[in-house]
């Protein structure tokens, strides 16, 4: 008989000091995104001899590093980012966990990490949300508030030397959010990177390796120069063929009512949005197509009206309008308004995540 793996145990140590109900209801009435942090959070710790061990619930609070912690020298850490939403029932739901423990477990693998196995990470999720549960924002129909999971590993090992850690450190934290976009769900302007590239092939481009996002940051202050909110990354060997955005992927509606996204080739992220969106978007009898897009088709086809919405997607900003496209010396106009197939989706996505619309392919999984 082979043994069933060893679940993970977790310890519940909780805060002494938790926010008053005043202020926490201050905080949810306008949570912004990622600037107030709940009263607990969610740390283990592997070693090649123990595995996974000492995790459990314990008071948000700082972690101690020594200064030769080698995650801040050699960067090996990754993250997941995912939502617990509050339905109109007062019950509490997260989005298809187990696709991110699985990319978390993908992303591990990438960075030399050790993987968390998927049933440990949706319980460390439950966990936490069930012991900070007030601090789901209630349901409402105009407000789109959520609780933002932020699952993160890094090498806790206290040396110096290129190799892997021997000693590792996963922490899970949580924060009330709204829109991402304080604009909401106006079209955003995105700035065309020609100089920078987000991954090359062979590289870390399919993993949410923290590294990733600070290579991409310089293209944002390109972006934030120019006025745009995002960046637009293109494939590093030909410059040509269009990845995602720096926090988002995108898709193309075409005029006969088809939709296409950049396939996956190992330098995207895969995102569950994303695939969510595939899903969601036959179920609305749209074709569906996942195949290479170049630049040179997305000016054009905006251009003759072949492309009638951009629009790009992820977890932290669900689904949003592209406005406009810029580059150095180049500008290309896309949409002053969300388009009907975009804010279609978008309803379609945020209606099965907040429970009013029926969960047929069974994405939600239940914590409260
Ligand atoms: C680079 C990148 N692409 C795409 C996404 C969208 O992924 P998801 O839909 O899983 O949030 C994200 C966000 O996690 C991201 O960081």
């Amino acid at each position: 008989m082979v043994d069933a793996p060893r679940r993970l145990e977790f310890s519940t140590t909780l805060s002494q000091s938790p926010v008053t109900t005043r202020r926490r209801a201050e905080m949810l009435a306008d949570p912004g995104f990622g600037r107030w942090f709940t009263d607990h959070m969610v740390t283990a710790t592997w070693t090649p001899d123990d595995g996974w061990h000492d995790a459990g619930v314990r008071p948000y609070g700082q972690l101690s590093l020594d200064p030769a912690t080698a995650v801040l020298h050699y960067a090996q850490a990754i993250f997941e980012g995912l939502k617990a939403y509050r339905h109109s029932d007062g019950s509490i739901w997260t989005f298809r966990p187990a696709a991110n423990g699985a990319r978390f477990a993908r992303s591990a693998r990438r960075l030399a990490l050790p993987e968390l196995p998927v049933d440990d990470f949706i319980v460390a999720i439950d966990l936490l949300v069930r012991t900070d549960a007030a601090w789901v924002p209630p349901a409402t129909r105009v407000r789109e508030t959520s609780l933002y999971l932020r699952p993160f590993m890094f090498a806790s090992e206290v040396f110096l030397g290129v190799r892997p850690a021997k000693e590792v450190m996963f922490c899970l934290i949580a924060s009330p959010v709204g829109p991402y976009f304080t604009s909401g769900v106006e079209p955003v302007h995105i700035w065309l990177s020609e100089k920078y590239v987000r991954a090359a092939p062979g590289g870390t481009g399919a993993a949410k390796f923290a590294g990733n996002y600070a290579a991409s940051l310089i293209a944002q202050q390109e972006a934030s120069a120019h006025g745009c909110d995002q960046v637009c990354f293109l494939d590093a060997v030909e410059r040509r063929w269009v990845e995602e955005l720096g926090g988002m992927n995108l898709y193309f509606v075409h005029s006969d009512g088809s939709i296409v996204t950049p396939e996956l080739t190992g330098t995207i992220l895969e995102g569950v949005t994303r695939a969510s969106i595939l899903q969601l978007a036959s179920d609305l009898g749209h074709k569906v197509e996942e195949r290479r897009v170049g630049i040179d088709e997305w000016r054009e086809g905006v251009g003759s009206g072949e492309i009638a919405e951009v629009f790009a997607c992820g977890t932290a900003a669900v689904v949003t309008p592209l406005g406009r496209l810029l580059w150095d010396g180049g500008e290309l106009h896309i949409a002053d308004e969300p388009g009907p197939v975009t804010m279609s989706l978008r309803t379609a996505l945020l209606d099965v995540q907040y429970g009013r619309a029926e969960d047929i392919h069974g994405w939600l999984h239940r914590v409260a």
